[in-house]
């Protein structure tokens, strides 16, 4: 089976789904690799990396026409998207991330050309399916990301130094959500040597939130039912917010920095931070709200835009792994390999709708729509 590594097309995105060191056992298994040149050199994977491991270089409408075709997005603008059609034959298969519910005439277009396409963002969290899961390796990186971003814009450092010209205390940093990004977050400001403190709604993550050296906010919320039964989070009502932002005020005006990361699966991201509170915090403080492309956690958030209230900076950044994107791709490309051979058995397609793997990423075949969410949406 021939596999296709087209070059990103995406605005800003600088990943590629295959790395060099996936190409050697894609071909043990029996794959053929063709990567169109330059696919990997803004993630720092040259041509000749890839052609040394047995990888063919190809032009982009040859990789494009391969018999599976691996990519980062495919949520693409319209000519980008057209010149992908118009490559796709019946049949072809199309793995990577698709934005589904935002683009639903796009995946009905790529219906009707046949092609059967695999989401990643909506694998299931499951154990079986743990080194498939894009949404928690991309998110890993986002909040190592965002601590970066937060401490460039932070007219202090982080840590604490005793110099022969004074102390120095360390930053204060509040992250809020400790999901994967999150708890990543509270890692990496701890390295850098921030004083640390953390809230979640889920009164099961206090302990990993202790044992990463920071300190667990407590809120006098009611927070017993905020757990579902596969560990998410649940829509807690918008009283419950209305309570957790009057607490959580007092912890904002203490905090140089704020890393909001909260969301609940499927929907528009809590309103935790208001423009008020924002106001409430110290000049020189930053935001970094990971949430922004879900309505984001804080009102003054402009999807990837800066935005400057009161001498306090509100970052929304979107696409972040993106900006990490030699370890962002070899996240993906372990994660979408595993895919691959779970989906492909000795040189087929094992569209085995009784596997909850298959039956929740695929959206399409056979002219059609066929995820039960999607195509009744
Ligand atoms: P996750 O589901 O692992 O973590 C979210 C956490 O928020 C959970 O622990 C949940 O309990 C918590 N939470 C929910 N409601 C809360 C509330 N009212 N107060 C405090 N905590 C609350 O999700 P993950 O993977 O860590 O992603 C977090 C966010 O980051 C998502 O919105 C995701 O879309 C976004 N993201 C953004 C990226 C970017 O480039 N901007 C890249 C990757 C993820």
């Amino acid at each position: 089976m021939i596999v296709g590594i087209p070059r990103e097309v995406f605005p800003g995105e600088r990943r590629v789904s295959l790395i060099p060191a996936q190409v050697g056992p894609l071909a043990k298994a029996g794959f053929g690799i063709r990567v169109e040149s330059g696919a990997g050199t803004l993630a720092g994977f040259a041509d000749r990396e890839y052609a040394d491991k047995g990888a063919q270089i190809v032009s982009r409408s040859e990789s494009l026409a391969a018999e599976v075709v691996l990519g980062v997005r495919w949520d693409l603008p319209e000519d980008a998207a057209s010149e992908a059609l118009a490559a796709c034959r019946p049949g072809r298969i199309i793995i990577g991330m698709w934005d589904p519910w935002n683009h639903r005439d796009m995946i009905q277009r790529w219906a009707e050309k046949g092609a059967v396409l695999f989401a990643l963002e909506l694998l299931p969290r499951i154990t079986r399916a743990q080194s498939m899961d894009v949404l928690s390796s991309m998110a890993t990186l986002a909040g190592y990301r965002a601590v970066i971003l937060a401490a460039v814009s932070l007219p202090r450092i982080f840590p604490m130094l005793m110099t022969a010209a004074g102390t120095l205390t360390p930053a204060k940093v509040f992250v809020i959500g400790a999901g994967v990004a999150g708890l990543q977050a509270i890692a990496t400001a701890r390295r850098l040597g921030a004083a640390v403190s953390a809230y979640d709604v889920r009164p099961a993550v206090k302990e990993q939130v202790q044992s990463l050296g920071a300190k667990f906010v407590e809120l006098e919320l009611e927070t017993a039912a905020a757990e579902d039964k596969g560990g998410y989070a649940k829509e807690l009502g918008e009283e419950f917010y209305r309570k957790q932002r009057e607490m959580m005020a007092r912890v904002l005006t203490q905090s140089d920095v704020v890393i909001s990361t909260a969301s609940v699966p499927g929907k528009r991201a809590p309103l935790l931070i208001t423009a008020e509170m924002v106001r409430g915090m110290q000049p020189g403080s930053v935001i970094v709200d990971l949430a922004a492309e879900r309505g984001g956690n804080c009102e003054l958030t402009k999807a990837g835009e800066t935005v400057v209230e009161n001498g306090v900076t509100v970052l929304g950044p979107v696409n972040l792994p993106a900006e990490v994107p030699y370890h962002g791709s070899q996240m993906y490309s372990k994660n979408i390999t595993t895919f691959l051979q779970h989906l492909v058995k000795n040189g087929a397609a094992q569209l085995d709708a009784d596997d909850q793997i298959i039956r929740e990423t695929m959206l399409c075949r056979d002219g059609r729509i066929v995820h039960p969410g999607l195509a009744g949406a």
